[in-house]
């Protein structure tokens, strides 16, 4: 017999109860269970002998999560884990297939098993009810609590969600450090699985019998985010991202909790090809949202990282209305929808890292003709990528959101990146005014509702939102299409501060780790290959063309300066003419942390594109076209590595062109360099 200790809550209550080993699970009888489509995945859902709710996960036979508890610490209250039986279970399924306005691809397969199970504390416990729904899909997996009402909680104070991942295995795992002065712009970090300690989602991992995980969250509304803390050996436990007022989410009930998702697959292309967190998304709530349209677009930006220009106003400053009109020739007679402008507005002057108060999101700087330049662009076809950055001061742009909006949208802006550069996060707490100033994660709950409601307003004005510095995507971009884009990792502005700062793994760890969870901006096409006093990047030419296809996002940057982008010809026609939007994508040939080569087919026409990006080992690969209309022969375009090119040396910069007639089922033989890469335009032949 187990006796259950009294615990100390900060409510009065004491429990004098003791529970029989045993009671909880034959009080709910055998074992709830439910599988995947096709029958490979199985959940089995139970409570243990001290009444914790608890699920396994199985697949094609084989344990994969050992029992792994669910439940919550509430701040008020008895913990909402132990003293709990099964009332009831429902089974439900799905299968439709979706259409995205833009993405990876256009079509979207949802089809999925549901299993709800509800659980109820006996009395002692507080007789609270919590039901958790699972969901199995083919390659994957999702559970979120669903609470419900209840006499005993109108509110709830989580003061952390205990839900366990208990794997069986020890393997590989790709991931970055949760809960880290710098957000997510960290370089990955490759470990046994054994080694990690607390990281942020998507964690991407290889068992030791090959079967790759990755592990995030879908749907990550007003709720903070989860991190994954490693508990002991293989098994991980949720963690909630902190709040400054006590308890980190407080939800009035009923809510439901965002999904706890793991992708899983044979391979790193299951991984990749895999639509889990979309799937589990809410349907698009905006309608037509035809004002968008996907693009790739150049910025008065990279100067100001490497330092020859200045956000802020005086003799380096980059926003001028003279240097406007030029990138907007420039994006007119390259066929480039948009051009971002930082630094256009006041309150860059003083310290605005992490201290947001000064900006204005409606006044320009006496150098910047808003109007003006707004209207040169639409008379030459081109946009103004609107900006705003928040130094972090979220209750300052808050106060100021509504006017930002109006008047961006009168002048035709669509589209806005936003900023949220300070240390942590360093937002503004609810109720804090624009003057004082209180550490918010980047990720918590108050970050996570302020986004959404950045999102929400910009939607009501036809405008896109691409946040940088932002909380880590889960999927909403198919419920709020006009979020099209986060920079949310270590981008390419690393680059232009040191000598390969972002390595050549960085790229190839992305696409399978920080890329599941949805685009990223990652600001490609420095064809100069430097940045700041001539630093080399770990990069070669090939790689930077590689980069459009490897790094999915509707809006795609050609970072470079204007100069830099025109003295190489050939290389800007391949960034002219790749799209950013798809109708299929395919990961061809990759590992993890290794290479990534794509074949994607552009959503507007007939032609394919392939190619990707490379790590440090030179390696050799055979491309199979099976992808290919076999009713048609096509033009094949390659820009590719040059004999000799690695990131290492000047040789970065040789680059080879060649042309070939290939057709379905063709083998494209393939060498990438040391940190190189590959581009391939596949055009019908007529
Ligand atoms: C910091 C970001 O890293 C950079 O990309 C951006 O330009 C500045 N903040 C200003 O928003
Ligand atoms: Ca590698």
């Amino acid at each position: 017999m187990r006796i259950i200790p009294a615990f100390a809550a900060p409510l009065a209550l004491t429990l004098s109860c003791a529970f029989v080993s045993g009671a909880f699970a034959q009080g709910s009888g055998t074992p709830v269970t439910a599988a995947s489509p096709d029958g490979s995945i199985v959940v089995s859902v139970s409570v243990d002998t001290d009444g914790r709710p608890t699920y396994t996960l199985t697949r094609k036979g084989k344990l994969l999560v050992g029992a792994s508890s669910l439940g919550f610490i509430v701040a008020d209250g008895p913990t909402m884990v132990r003293g709990n039986r099964i009332t009831g279970s429902e089974t439900a399924s799905g299968q439709q297939t979706w259409e995205q306005p833009w993405g990876e691809r256009r079509f979207v397969n949802d089809n999925h098993n549901d299993l709800l199970v509800k659980f109820e504390q006996v009395p002692e416990w507080g007789s609270r009810r919590m039901n958790v729904r699972f969901r199995l899909f083919n390659d994957g997996f999702g559970l979120r609590y669903e609470l419900p009402e209840q006499p005993t909680m109108k509110t709830m104070k989580i003061a952390d969600e205990l839900t366990e991942f208990a794997l069986t295995q020890n393997g590989t795992a790709w991931w970055i450090p949760g809960g880290e002065w710098n957000r997510y712009e960290q370089v990955y970090q490759k470990s046994a699985i054994d080694g990690v300690s607390t990281a942020h989602t998507p964690i991407t991992m290889k068992l030791e019998d090959g079967t790759h995980l990755a592990i995030h969250e879908a749907a990550l509304v007003d709720y903070s985010a989860m991190w994954l803390k490693r508990v002991t050996g293989t098994t991980f436990r949720s963690t909630l991202s902190p709040s400054p007022n006590g308890p980190k989410v407080v939800r009035d009930l009923p809510f439901k909790t965002p999904w706890r998702t793991i992708r899983i697959a044979d391979s790193a292309k299951g991984l990749v090809e895999n639509d889990l967190e979309l799937n589990l998304n809410e349907p698009n709530k905006l309608g037509d949202v035809s004002w968008f349209k996907p693009m790739k677009y150049i910025g008065i930006w990279w100067g100001m990282i490497r330092g020859d220009w200045s956000w802020a106003e005086g003799p380096k400053h980059g926003a001028t209305t003279a240097r406007t009109r030029q990138y907007i020739d420039f994006a007119a007679k390259n066929g480039f929808g948009g051009v971002l402008v930082e630094g256009w507005d006041k309150g860059w002057n003083g310290n605005w890292f992490g201290n947001g108060k000064e900006f204005s999101y409606t006044q320009a700087t006496p150098d910047f003709d808003l109007e003006a330049v707004t209207k040169y662009a639409a008379k030459k076809g081109v946009q103004l990528i609107g900006h705003h950055e928040t130094g972090g001061n979220i209750a300052n742009y808050e106060a100021q959101l509504e006017d930002a909006m109006k008047l961006y949208d009168k002048l035709g802006v669509r589209a806005v990146k936003t900023g949220y550069v300070a240390d942590a996060g360093g937002i503004l707490a609810p109720g804090d005014t624009p003057d004082t100033y209180r550490m918010e994660y980047h990720d918590g709950q108050r970050q996570v509702q302020h986004h959404l409601k950045v999102v929400e307003t910009a939607a009501r004005y036809h405008i896109a939102i691409n946040a940088h510095e932002p909380v880590k995507d889960t999927g909403l971009r198919r419920t709020y299409p006009n979020w099209i884009d986060r920079e949310g990792a270590r981008g390419m502005e690393y680059n232009a501060w040191g000598q390969f700062a972002n390595g050549p793994d960085h790229e190839p760890t992305l696409v399978y780790t920080r890329m599941l969870s949805g685009p990223m901006d990652y600001t490609p096409g420095i064809l100069s290959l430097e940045g700041a006093n001539k630093v080399p990047l770990a990069s070669t030419l090939a790689k930077q063309l590689g980069l459009y296809l490897a790094l999915y996002s509707p809006i795609q940057m050609a970072a470079d300066f204007i100069e830099n982008l025109e003295a190489h010809p050939k290389e800007l026609a391949f960034i002219k003419q790749v799209p950013a939007d798809w109708a299929e994508s395919h990961l061809i040939a990759g590992e993890v942390g290794d290479y990534a080569i794509f074949a994607r087919k552009d959503r507007n026409s007939e032609d394919w594109y392939v190619g990707g990006v490379n790590d440090a080992t030179a390696r050799s690969l055979s491309l199979t076209l099976e992808f290919l209309d076999p009713s048609k022969t096509y033009t094949a375009t390659i820009w590719k590595d040059g004999e000799g090119a690695t990131y290492e040396t000047d040789a970065r910069h040789r680059i080879a062109y060649q042309t070939l007639t290939l057709k379905k089922g063709d083998v494209l033989p393939a060498w990438l360099a040391p940190g190189g890469g590959l581009a391939v335009r596949l055009h019908p032949a007529k």
